[in-house]
């Protein structure tokens, strides 16, 4: 694939525009996302996929939510799978079509199905019989007929970072798959539902095809089970969860096409629309966290490079030890040591421990690669940070699509109330 954040010149790029120039009109720190990167992405994942039928490949909104992500992504023929009413309303709003839509996760409300049930989607992936019950009522009150698939968990381990591994038998994810029979006899019993087929997914950042194989395995298995048993079975959601390769120093993660040709191997004859969520692997490489080296700490032994993105601004390092590459914006050739960190008081608010890196000083601008993913959407306001901008950038043109949230707006929607003498 393409690095859309070439070098050239002594300057780092993002497509045809200098980093330099983003960061003196927009700030500091700043998401900046290339679409020429995330669109190659899409493009790979079509042509790996489209030749199984006509599958349903749908981004996992959760990667990265901003509407005009989604918008690009649809128009490069991407549909959604979605977690909540937030990211439901999100899809509609970047023109995602109804029947382009999967609605996932483990706990659902009755708003959230009413609302996609309002505005129409392709399944519920429903992943418990106290969830089919709720949804049953739902579908009942409004008269309408809500299409469902199971969620089952294959107990498989998926060998990634415990905390996003989602496949095994004690994560909250999913039916046992051993109960997808009478699973599937609930539905046909309970009004207002019709079966689908069923999904699976079973953790993300996965760098081996084993797991997810088996898994699929396992699915398949059931599909012909449950066909013997007199149910129609016509779509097959496979999650999402190829992994990234962030570290350098480590193998490469199996690519898009070897993941195409796992998936034909594993499905062949099932006779379903395949659906695929893949969300990291579609915008994880296109973004960048573009930030300016605050200071460099010189304490003892260590040496740290303060910047002024935190963990509020990416989380990853500091929830899962996630490794990202940070490289300087414009490179001299030395390279240096360090401790990268954020202005965040926790010892946590670390992106690198005893980094070796291009050179940086007080001033500097660097970047914080492979934020595409998982970085804005997961962003919070620790410390009173406000959340920190996004921009697209497409060839020499750029836009900000999100902006700065300045201070007083924050402070302005906080309410003293009346009896609070001051
Ligand atoms: N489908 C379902 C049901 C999911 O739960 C997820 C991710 C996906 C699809 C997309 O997975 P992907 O292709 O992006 O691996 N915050 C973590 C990742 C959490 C993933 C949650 N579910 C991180 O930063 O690594």
């Amino acid at each position: 694939m393409t690095d859309q954040f070439p070098v050239r010149e002594g300057i780092r790029h993002c497509e045809g525009v200098a980093l330099p120039a983003i960061a003196a009109a927009a700030g500091t720190p700043v998401y900046v996302y290339s679409l020429a990167a995330m669109r190659a992405q899409a493009r790979a994942m079509h042509a790996a996929l489209g030749p199984l039928g006509d599958p349903l490949i749908g981004f996992a909104v959760k990667a990265n939510p901003n509407i005009a992500v989604l918008t690009a992504l649809a128009a490069a023929g991407m549909g959604a799978d979605v977690v909540s009413g937030g990211e439901y309303a999100r899809a509609r709003a970047a023109g995602v079509a109804p029947d382009r839509i999967v609605f996932s996760g483990v706990g659902k409300t009755a708003g959230e199905m009413r609302q996609a049930l309002e505005g129409g989607l392709a399944q519920f992936n429903l992943e418990s019989l106290p969830e089919a019950e709720m949804l049953s009522e739902v579908a009942v009150a409004m008269g309408v007929t809500a299409p469902v698939a199971w969620r089952i968990n294959p107990d498989v381990e998926a060998g990634s970072h415990a905390k996003i591994s989602t496949g095994a038998a004690h994560n909250k994810f999913g039916i046992p798959i051993g109960d997808a029979p009478a699973a599937c006899a609930k539905v046909r019993d309970l009004p207002g539902l019709e079966l689908k087929g069923l999904a699976v997914h079973i953790g993300s950042q996965l760098t081996s095809l084993a797991p997810l194989e088996q898994a699929f395995g396992r699915l398949g298995e059931m599909i012909a089970r449950l066909r013997s048993e007199g149910h129609q079975i016509s779509t097959a959601d496979l999650g999402g969860g190829l992994g990234l390769h962030y570290d350098p120093s480590l193998p490469p993660p199996p690519s898009i096409a070897d993941y195409g040709a796992m998936v034909a191997r594993a499905t062949q004859g099932w006779d379903v629309r395949l659906i695929f969520e893949p969300g990291r692997l579609i915008v994880g490489n296109a973004g960048v966290l573009l930030t300016e080296v605050i200071r460099v700490k010189e304490s003892g032994e260590a040496r740290f490079v303060i910047l002024d993105a935190g963990m509020n601004d990416l989380l990853r390092p500091s929830l899962y030890d996630a490794w990202h590459a940070i490289e300087p914006v414009t490179p001299d050739g030395e390279q240096m040591v360090a401790d990268v960190v954020g202005p965040v008081c926790e010892t946590g608010d670390t992106f690198a421990f005893g980094r070796e890196m291009g050179r940086l000083a007080a001033g500097d601008l660097a970047v914080i690669r492979t934020a595409g993913a998982y970085a804005a959407t997961m962003a919070g306001t620790y410390n009173s940070r406000p959340l920190a901008p996004e921009v697209l950038v497409d060839g020499d043109k750029w836009a900000v699509i999100r902006p700065r949230r300045d201070l007083e707006s924050y402070l302005a929607e906080e309410q003293v109330p009346e009896w609070l003498s001051r």
